[in-house]
């Protein structure tokens, strides 16, 4: 699988590839690419923004900048990504959108700064509008990072074991619920205690607990 990553700070992002998981994602053949808008717009003076038409406070990443860095990305090759805009007015991400994403051969994320994103981006670009929660970040940077750890994190080999993805909160193994509670060791902690199923070797009856308790927490 392929991902891109549209910003005006690619520099963002150098933590989170160094991250394991992430690297481990690379090595087994994941590609994460990240694009500067500076690097290719159209305009002089590296110019990405503008004023908004009918007044207001701040700037807005211009929709020909978008369109520029898009085309250099991908004319000469044929690709077509599917594009996805970050944006805290988009499809809000769960873990059906991420297994839906982690299906797709190539994603572009494009994340906006200042005030806003001109609309022509999402109506006449993307293919999807996605946000992380209904809250307001300063750009969609974080917000490209979630999106792709979470796409990342199903992909094969970025976590070190092949199920730890599978059966985790939300996936469809635990049909959409929240986790089971963990513990390890001690089994006796300032008298708090691991509960007895954990400890019996029981596999079935571990089974059936962690599927009641993953029930409980969904309700
Ligand atoms: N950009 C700013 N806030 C965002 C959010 N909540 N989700 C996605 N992109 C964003």
């Amino acid at each position: 699988m392929r991902i891109d990553v549209f910003t005006l700070f690619p520099e963002w992002f150098e933590w989170f590839s160094g991250q394991h998981h992430v690297r481990n994602a690379i090595e087994h053949g994941a590609e994460l690419r990240f694009f500067h808008y500076r690097e290719t717009t159209p305009l002089t003076g590296g110019q990405v923004d503008d004023a908004p038409y009918g007044g207001g406070a701040g700037m807005v990443l211009r929709v020909d900048v978008v369109d520029a860095a898009l085309r250099r990305a991908y004319e000469a090759e044929g690709a077509s990504p599917r594009v996805i805009l970050l944006t805290p007015g988009g499809r809000r991400l769960d873990d059906a959108l991420a297994r839906e994403l982690v299906a797709e051969p190539h994603i572009s994320l494009l994340s906006g700064r200042y005030e806003g994103v001109d609309e022509r981006v999402r109506e006449r670009l993307a293919d999807d509008a996605v946000s992380i929660g209904p809250y307001v970040l300063s750009g969609g940077e974080l917000a490209a990072m979630v999106v792709v750890d979470t796409v990342i994190r199903k992909l094969p080999g970025a976590l070190g074991h092949a199920d730890s993805a599978v059966e985790e909160s939300f996936s469809e193994a635990l049909e959409g619920a929240p986790e089971y509670p963990h513990y390890t060791r001690p089994a006796v902690y300032r008298g708090w205690k691991v509960p007895d199923v954990l400890l019996s070797g029981d596999h079935e009856r571990v089974r059936r607990w962690r599927a009641e308790q993953a029930r409980r927490r969904a309700r």
